[in-house]
Order: structure tokens, then C-alpha cells, then sequence
């Protein structure tokens, strides 16, 4: 039973760091400014995009019965708290990663303050933060890329653009339109599936040339999102503000429940510590900073989106565009929908980077076979955990739904955040005397707030999503004691001692 409780010392962390980096381990070539960069290019990206169509409208299930309230224009509600819920886990997480600036994220810090049972789980519940949150964005890169062609009057074939599960939901009256193969209907993600095969490769190759790619692209998405806005914003007509809450606070908070897929990636810039030069300053200027500017960008967007149409409308998998569409401004629409894919690659490419870092940190620490830190001798870049992420996100992307991943990767990435907020506190009770480059003010109010404000959001999750996540730490503890439990480091220097 102790066993499950070990816990690696701060210390300990620091001497894996060391060792790692004599051994030429990752290059450490990221500076702050790239950090901040990496945060906006994880953040805005489906969910500003695609998911704050659902949560403005709402989802009804096929046989009729409300499976989430929309929040309507108090949308921008949704947004104002989601805003406040992570600034109080992006202090937690700033803490964490400047005291422990080491690849593995959330995993590692509950390594060093909740034990090695807990730090496993968590390990495994980032899968569905990395990997399925970038299905999720897969599929709505997809989506985009279609509604780009087709304003030039080209239409990507329905069933190479879709996946099953999604016509099922969404739309079951195309079911028809999906060719039959021994008798069932299929159908392909292939923009998606492209999309990720093409990150992959792009990061198997390289970080330092990865980030200056995701540089380009943060400057672009964010010139679209002020196009958005100083364009739409002439459109607007004040009536489409009222009602302002359809729903009530209900609708805000289940609204904020999805829609916070938006928010996620001010946390994916940790498992970049090893690669930053100065981390302990870079890594909170990182978080927080690209953190804010999303938030006040969101305000905005939601304000303008839910102001220039019915908010009924906002329905579908390219709101954004389709706001400008029914607006009459068309050339915009082609602009958007070209920034929002662009916007897309880069959310995929800071994920499919964050993945393997996660898989690498657990496997120096013996929970996963050492294959998955095998680094590459000329790219030193973890390529076998790259490629396999790769696959997992390119499969999912066409076998998952568009709202079911947004769930199930916003449930997991919140039971994160919150574990987190748990962890800060933990090690100041721990290692109360150990430097803290970055310390939260008032820890004992914003933490506590923290972890209950992200389980606060979690009950406005469908219980679909609770039942899945459920299932998944199952699958996740089965493989522990399978694995993990006997082949721990830890483990094998408890031995000795215990003999
Ligand atoms: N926040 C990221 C997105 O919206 C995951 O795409």
C-alpha cells in the first residue's frame, strides 16, 4: 500500500534534469517570448473556433432529449469564469514548473507530491488531454478545411471528410451518402488524418524548427481573430443580445463545461521545461501571460459572434465562418476559415509535441518500457513516442465524434488542473523550505479555489462523459499494477531497503 504512495523528491527531479542533460538529452533552445508564443498557439484553436458553437446553442440527442443547455450570448459569461478558473491553475501550474522545470507536466508534479499511484493516473489521463483533445481538433481542422474549398466552389467528397460516429449524431438524415462496405457505412477523416501526419513529421525532424513554424502561425491566427472582430463588429445588430441568457446560468455553466476546450494549452508550455533556457523565469511569463490575452481575445470574439446572428445560428462545426456567411460578409468568410485552419495546425502541433514528452518522463521513471524514451540520434527528438502519437491521433480522428472528444478531453484535462491545484499544496507542506522562482500569493485560497472551481466545471459535462472517464482510469489502473507498479525506479531502489 505504500508503494502506491512513493513519492519522487524535488530533488531527485532535479538530478534526473542533470543527468539528462550531460547525457544529451533534449536541446534547450526555447526562450520565454517562444513560450508565450506556444501557449496562444495550443489555446486558440477549435475551441474559439468550432466548440463555442455547441456551447452558445446547446445539444439535443437524437431521440429528443437536451443532452446540454446552450449558453446563448452569455457566452461571454461562460468565457469571464472559465477565465478565472485557469488563471487560478495557470498560478498553481507557474509554481510548480518553475520549482520543477522538467518535461512531463501535471505528471511529474504529482510524482513529486502526491505519489507515484496518483502521478500514474494522471500520466494517463493527459492521454485524453494530448492525444484526444487533438483528435478533437483534427476533426474540426477538417471541417474548415472543406467549408475553405468550398468557396471555391470545390466539394471534398462527404464521406473522405467525416467520421462515422458524427454522421450518426449529427446528422443522420447524410447516412446515405456514406458508401457500404460488407453491408456498413464508412467513412474517412482524410484532411484530418493528412494534417496529423504532416505535424508528425515536422516534429520527428526538430523543436527549434517546429516553434519558429508555430510562431508564424500564432501571428497569423491572431491577425484573423482581429479581422473577426474589426470587421464584425460593424455588423452587429444589439437585438441578437436578447435574450441574454436562453438558459440561464445553467446554459453558462454547460457552456463553460465545453467551451473550455478553448483554454486548454497554457499548460501544454510546461512540458516544454526541459527545452527552455531559464525556465524557472520563462515558464510563468509563459503561462499566465498567454493565458490573459486569450481570455480578453475570447470576451471579444463571443461578444462580436453572438451579436452578428441569432445565436441559434452559431449551431455547426464552423460557427465563426458561418456568422460572416449569414452576415453577407463572404469575403470574410474565406479568410476566416482559411486563419481558423491555419489556427488549427498550430493547437495540433504544440499537442503532438507535448505527448511524447509526457511518455518520455514516465518511462525514465519506469512506468512505461524504456522504448518510449528512445531519442534520436541525429534529431534529438523523442521520434518513436512522436510517430505513435501520431497514429493514436490520426485513427481517433476518424473513428471518434466531434463533441464526444471535446468532452472527454475537457473532463480529463480538468481533473488535471485540479490534482495540480492539490499539488501545490501538497509540497508546500513537503518542501516548505525549497526556492520557489515563481510563488502564488495567497496559496491556501487560490489553490483550494482552484481544484473546487475545476471540479465545478466538470458537473457541467454530460454524464456520458463522466461514464467514459470513468472507464478510462480503469483501463489506466489495470495497466499500472500490469506494469508500472513492478518496473518503477522507485520500486527497485525500495527494495534494498526493505530486504
Ligand atoms: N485550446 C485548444 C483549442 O481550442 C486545444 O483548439
Amino acid at each position: 500500500m505504500a508503494s502506491l504512495f512513493r513519492t519522487k523528491s524535488v530533488a531527485d527531479i532535479q538530478a534526473t534534469l542533470d543527468a539528462a542533460e550531460k547525457s544529451g538529452g533534449l536541446k534547450r533552445t526555447l526562450t520565454s517570448f517562444d513560450l508565450t508564443m506556444l501557449g496562444i498557439g495550443a489555446i486558440i484553436g477549435a475551441g474559439i473556433f468550432s466548440a463555442i458553437g455547441t456551447a452558445a446553442v446547446g445539444e439535443v440527442a437524437a431521440n429528443g432529449t437536451v443532452t446540454r443547455y446552450g449558453a446563448g450570448p452569455a457566452l461571454v459569461l461562460s468565457f469571464v469564469l472559465l477565465g478565472g478558473v485557469c488563471a487560478l491553475a495557470g498560478l498553481c501550474y507557474a509554481e510548480l514548473t518553475s520549482m520543477i522545470p522538467i518535461a512531463g507536466s501535471a505528471y511529474t508534479y504529482s510524482y513529486a507530491t502526491l505519489g507515484e499511484f496518483v502521478a500514474w493516473i494522471i500520466g494517463w489521463d493527459l492521454i485524453l488531454e494530448y492525444a484526444v483533445g487533438n483528435a478533437a481538433v483534427a476533426i474540426a481542422w477538417s471541417d474548415y478545411f472543406c467549408s475553405f474549398l468550398r468557396v471555391f466552389d470545390i466539394h471534398f467528397p462527404y464521406w473522405l471528410a467525416t467520421s462515422y460516429r458524427d454522421v450518426a449524431a449529427a446528422h443522420p438524415e447524410r447516412m446515405g451518402e456514406l458508401p457500404l462496405l460488407f453491408g456498413h457505412h464508412i467513412a474517412i477523416n482524410l484532411p484530418g488524418m493528412a494534417i496529423v501526419a504532416l505535424i508528425t513529421w515536422l516534429l520527428v525532424i526538430g523543436v527549434k524548427e517546429s516553434a519558429n513554424v508555430n510562431n508564424a502561425m500564432v501571428v497569423l491566427k491572431l491577425a484573423v481573430l482581429v479581422l473577426f472582430v474589426g470587421v464584425g463588429v460593424f455588423y452587429i445588430d444589439p437585438a441578437n443580445w436578447h435574450p441574454f441568457a436562453p438558459n440561464g446560468w445553467k446554459g453558462v455553466h454547460q457552456g463553460a463545461a465545453i467551451v473550455f476546450f478553448a483554454y486548454i494549452g497554457f499548460d501544454a508550455v510546461s512540458t516544454a521545461a526541459e527545452e527552455t533556457k531559464e525556465p524557472q523565469k520563462a515558464m510563468p511569463i509563459g503561462i499566465l501571460g498567454s493565458l490573459a490575452l486569450c481570455t480578453v481575445i475570447y470576451v471579444i470574439v463571443g461578444a462580436v459572434a453572438t451579436g452578428l446572428v441569432p445565436y441559434k445560428q452559431l449551431s455547426g462545426a464552423d460557427p465563426l465562418a458561418k456568422a460572416f456567411e449569414i452576415a453577407g460578409i463572404t469575403w470574410g468568410q474565406a479568410i476566416i476559415s482559411l486563419g481558423a485552419t491555419i489556427s488549427m495546425t498550430a493547437v495540433l502541433l504544440v499537442f503532438q509535441m507535448g505527448q511524447p514528452r509526457i511518455f518520455f518522463s514516465m518511462s525514465r521513471d519506469g512506468l512505461l518500457p524504456p522504448w518510449f524514451r528512445k531519442v534520436h540520434p541525429k534529431y534529438q527528438t523523442p521520434h518513436v513516442t512522436t510517430i505513435l502519437t501520431g497514429i493514436v491521433v490520426a485513427v481517433s480522428s476518424t473513428v471518434l465524434g466531434r463533441d464526444e472528444t471535446y468532452d472527454l478531453t475537457n473532463i480529463g484535462t480538468l481533473f488535471a488542473f485540479l490534482v495540480v491545484c492539490l499539488g501545490v499544496l501538497a509540497l508546500r507542506i513537503k518542501e516548505p523550505d525549497r526556492p520557489r522562482p515563481f510563488r502564488v500569493k495567497w496559496v491556501w485560497f487560490v489553490a483550494p479555489l482552484g481544484a473546487l472551481s475545476c471540479l465545478y466545471v466538470m458537473a457541467g459535462l454530460p454524464v456520458k462523459a463522466w461514464e467514459r472517464f470513468g472507464i478510462w482510469l480503469v483501463i489506466g489502473i489495470v495497466f499500472y499494477f500490469l506494469y508500472g507498479f513492478k518496473h518503477s525506479k522507485l520500486a527497485a531502489r525500495e527494495l534494498p531497503e526493505t530486504r
